[in-house]
């Protein structure tokens, strides 16, 4: 029926990357590869295999007779070649950090069952923690499905490969602990920029294996109202996608005080 099975992309040879530094002490010594099941020989190095194609792209999913419709519900766009040529002409990721913005025409990857999806907690601090002003403290989380511990070149691979699981079924990824201000109280009221934070490291190591991970907040914080979240992310810094819609959520976030 469908006479998809090679189409052809166009590669980009886009070079550079802006170098921006994401993490401290980045742990390079990623295992690429290792946990990849092999993989079917493809025609051509840019070409779609046809066992990789998603017909469910092909229709916006509103059809007449669609499962799900309800009012409420827009269009999806539709594409019978996965969007491999998205982002033609756009200017493309390609490994790197924009502030500008750009497209990325990566895939998503490998998505872990219902059993394996990644859930944190916050242990410190607690909600309502008062801290002592400029003084170090740890932020310390707790992790359930998550491999941690890898993570690939920020300023080289960003979003340059789909998410990938263990041999468990588990997220190749790791944590980002970032802290803003939120104005005068707990009960703050505006969302903070997102381009301003007063904290922000990303977890390379481990952690103990049973999913406890900790970040220093080297030279505490000033006196001030803050949150603090957790962004958890797979190996290529992406948030990490889930198998399905209605869940927990994989991050966790408290708000704490920092003052006499
Ligand atoms: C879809 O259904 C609507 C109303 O149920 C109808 O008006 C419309 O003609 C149908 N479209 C097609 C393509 O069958
Ligand atoms: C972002 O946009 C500015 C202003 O147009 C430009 O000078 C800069 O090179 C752009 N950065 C990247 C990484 O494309």
């Amino acid at each position: 029926m469908l006479a998809l099975t090679t189409i052809a992309f166009s590669l980009s040879l886009l070079g550079v990357s802006l170098a921006q530094i994401d993490h401290v002490g980045i742990n390079l010594a990623d295992e690429v590869g290792k946990y990849h099941q092999p993989k079917r020989s493809t025609p051509t190095a840019t070409c779609l295999v046809a066992d990789a194609l998603q017909t469910a792209s092909f229709r916006t999913g509103l059809e007449n007779g669609t499962a799900g419709i309800r009012p409420g519900l827009t269009e999806s766009p539709t594409n019978e070649a996965n969007f491999i040529n998205f982002c033609s002409g756009l200017d493309l990721t390609n490994g790197r950090q924009n502030p500008n913005g750009s497209c990325n025409g990566i895939p998503m990857g490998r998505i872990p069952a219902a059993t394996n999806m990644v859930s944190t907690l916050i242990t410190f601090p607690q909600p309502s923690d008062r801290l002592s002003p400029l003084t170090t403290f740890t932020v310390t989380l707790q992790t359930r499905h998550l491999r941690a511990g890898h993570l690939v070149n920020p300023s080289a691979a960003y979003y340059a490969a789909p998410q990938d699981l263990d041999e468990h079924g588990d997220i190749l990824g790791h944590v980002h602990v970032t802290i803003q201000e939120i104005g005068e109280s707990l009960r703050a009221g505006q969302a903070p920029d997102p381009a301003v934070f007063a904290f922000f490291k990303g977890v390379d190591d481990p952690g103990d294996g049973k999913g406890n991970l900790r970040a220093e907040v080297t030279g505490g914080l000033p006196r001030g109202v803050y949150r603090v979240c957790t962004m958890t992310a797979a190996r290529n810094h992406q948030p990490v996608v889930m198998p399905v819609a209605q869940r927990g959520a994989q991050d966790d976030c408290v708000r704490f005080e920092v003052g006499s």
